[in-house]
């Protein structure tokens, strides 16, 4: 095994992991990031239509308007402190974001352009949507993750790319480092950190349909789940109401920001049935299950399960500069151009509210709870402070990613100092050496895409948008099968230099994990909030289910417990549109 040691080590290159990472390294601290891809494919790349603060460059806003349609977005789970926070700092976020070079959209005068994105408004949810994304035309992703990489390249932040981690190492009295599977040389390196930083990312190809890229199988989140750690709000999925249909592939709600209209089979919008005032700039879980709703209707675009989103009446020039992206994925994958045709579209599995619980420093809690394991951090998508609670904002994510990133990168150079190396407990390390080996002894009497399809295609049939008792069961049934099936894969003979086999088993096996914590939350709450929609509990249900869910993995068993929502300034109120 290749040893190496490094202050602080993040384990994952996207806009947390490299905001955090720059942090580290400005403060001179020694700072690895270790990445399953180079670090420019990170999922961060894809994000399209924009940034969330409430920069006020269009018309008047406030970061307090901000704070309250992500509270009322999150369907009031999210933790208010949190949120409170998030909104004020995103407005700093932006200017640093600019002062280093994101090449975002201008306004005639030179400040950052801002678009329209659903859930956000004016006036504490009152008054009329406001302009809060600043954007990058349809490229904020691809902006800020090639500028952080160069300003960390430029701060000589070291790199390991094409690195799986596999496992966690942890003891008593907190993180020592971890275990990772080096792509080229099919070997395994043990990293020792003060610090370590889980920026993972999400697990939304989890499901059939996902805007996801094939990395996003949620590998930080199933880590922490098999070292005995819990996870927060599992049973929150969002789905985004617009992938391209067939594929998934995410076409931006700022094309419905910039006035793309909605419209089933009979031409009509209908999203003013669902939300009168706000339309098709609704929150995500309001348009997405409508879209499920139009579709069950039978006003599905000639009965097929997808809707149109028309932006024909928009100006040509306003979408070649607006939207270039998104036009160009138009005419190249389903031979559309935008401008003549509506664009077909149908909901995608997109991003996980839940994760690994945090504080409002990314330490992460050892039960979830208050008390923090030291050395063991987490931010962006893989963990939950909670500012999402049971539904995210558009645009929310990203800024999520360089905020909580950027903060987390600033403690962890602010502890290290305080904190020595912790020796790796052999026993650990043995056990989990034993689990890899036997991966590669055993021979091979199950096909790891055939179990990976079934967990996708039966969790979107029985955990997608809209669930049931019955569904939710049958799930947890399949989910036992697949499990049996996992136990009869195995890569005997199987080179592991670039084995793709080898990266996918590990995924695998995180995946149906992931997948059962989510079921087995979404089968005890048993009311409706957000993105989690129980057909036979339609109502919010504040009396029993103001609470966050925990699952702990001990064993084989799944474990759940509770902990309150913070709730600092705004009482749950009905949520009308
Ligand atoms: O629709 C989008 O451009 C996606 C943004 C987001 O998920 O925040």
């Amino acid at each position: 095994m290749i040893e190496h040691k490094h202050e602080i080590v993040i384990i994952g290159a996207g806009i947390a992991g490299l905001a955090a990472a720059l942090e580290v390294a400005i403060a001179g601290k020694d700072v690895a990031v270790v990445s399953k891809v180079f670090p420019t494919r990170s999922h961060s790349v894809a994000a399209q239509g924009g940034t969330a603060a409430a920069l006020g460059n269009m018309e008047e806003d406030h970061w307090q308007w901000h704070f309250y349609d992500t509270v009322k977005g999150s369907d009031f789970l999210g933790d208010q402190d949190a949120q409170a926070f998030f909104c004020q700092e995103a407005i700093k976020t932006a200017y640093f974001l600019e002062h280093i070079g994101v090449p975002f959209s201008r306004t005639e005068d030179g400040r950052i352009l801002q678009r329209y994105f659903g859930g956000h408004y004016s006036n504490f949810g009152q008054g009329k949507p406001v302009r809060r994304a600043c954007l990058a035309a349809d490229r904020i992703g691809h902006a800020m993750l090639h500028t952080l990489f160069g300003q960390c390249l430029h701060y000589k932040v070291v790199f390991y790319n094409e690195f799986l981690a596999t496992h966690l190492i942890l003891h008593d009295e907190g993180c020592a480092g971890f275990l990772a599977w080096s792509l080229a040389e099919g070997k395994m390196h043990i990293f020792q950190a003060k610090a370590v930083l889980l920026a993972t990312g999400g697990y939304a190809r989890l499901f059939e349909i996902s805007t996801n890229s094939a990395i996003n199988t949620g590998d930080g989140m199933g880590m922490v789940l098999e070292a005995g750690l819990p996870l927060e709000d599992m049973e929150f999925v969002q789905f985004h109401p617009t992938g391209l249909y067939p594929w998934g592939f995410l076409i931006s709600e700022g094309v419905r920001g910039e006035g793309g209209w909605l419209l089933n089979n009979d031409g009509e919008r209908f999203m003013s049935r669902y939300a009168p005032e706000k339309i098709e700039l609704a929150p995500r879980d309001v348009v997405s299950r409508a879209i499920q709703s139009e579709v069950k209707a039978g006003r599905g675009i000639n009965g097929k399960p997808y809707v149109h989103l028309d932006i024909t009446h928009l100006p040509d020039e306003l979408i070649k500069e607006k939207l270039p992206q998104i036009r160009e994925m138009c005419l190249k994958f389903a031979g559309i151009d935008p401008k003549r045709h509506p664009i077909p579209v149908a909901p995608a599995a997109h991003y996980s509210m839940g994760g690994i619980p945090v504080n409002i420093n990314c330490e992460v809690l050892w039960n979830g709870k208050e008390e923090p394991l030291p050395g063991l951090f987490a931010a962006g998508e893989c963990a939950c402070v909670s500012i999402h609670g049971a539904n995210r904002l558009g645009t929310n994510s990203t800024m999520e990613c360089a905020v909580f990133g950027r903060r987390a990168g600033k403690q962890m150079a602010k502890m290290v100092d305080k904190r020595d190396f912790l020796p790796l407990p052999n026993r650990t390390l043995k056990e989990k050496m034993e689990e890899i080996k036997e991966l590669l002894t055993r021979p091979s009497r199950q096909n790891i895409t055939e179990i990976r399809e079934r967990l996708q295609k039966s969790m979107s049939q029985n955990c997608g948008i809209l669930r049931e008792k019955w569904g939710l069961m049958k799930q947890l049934e399949i989910l036992h099968q697949l499990k049996i099936a996992f136990k009869e894969v195995g890569l005997r003979g199987e080179s592991l230099v670039f084995s793709l086999a080898f990266q996918q088993a590990l995924e695998l096996k995180h995946m149906l994990n992931l997948a059962e914590a989510i079921v087995r939350g979404a089968l005890a709450r048993t009311e409706s909030r957000g993105a989690h929609y129980r057909t036979d509990f339609p109502q919010r249900d504040d009396q029993n289910w103001l609470k966050h869910t925990l699952i702990f993995k001990k064993g084989n068993q799944f474990v759940l417990d509770y902990k309150p929502v913070v709730i600092t300034q705004f009482q749950p109120e009905e949520r009308r549109f």
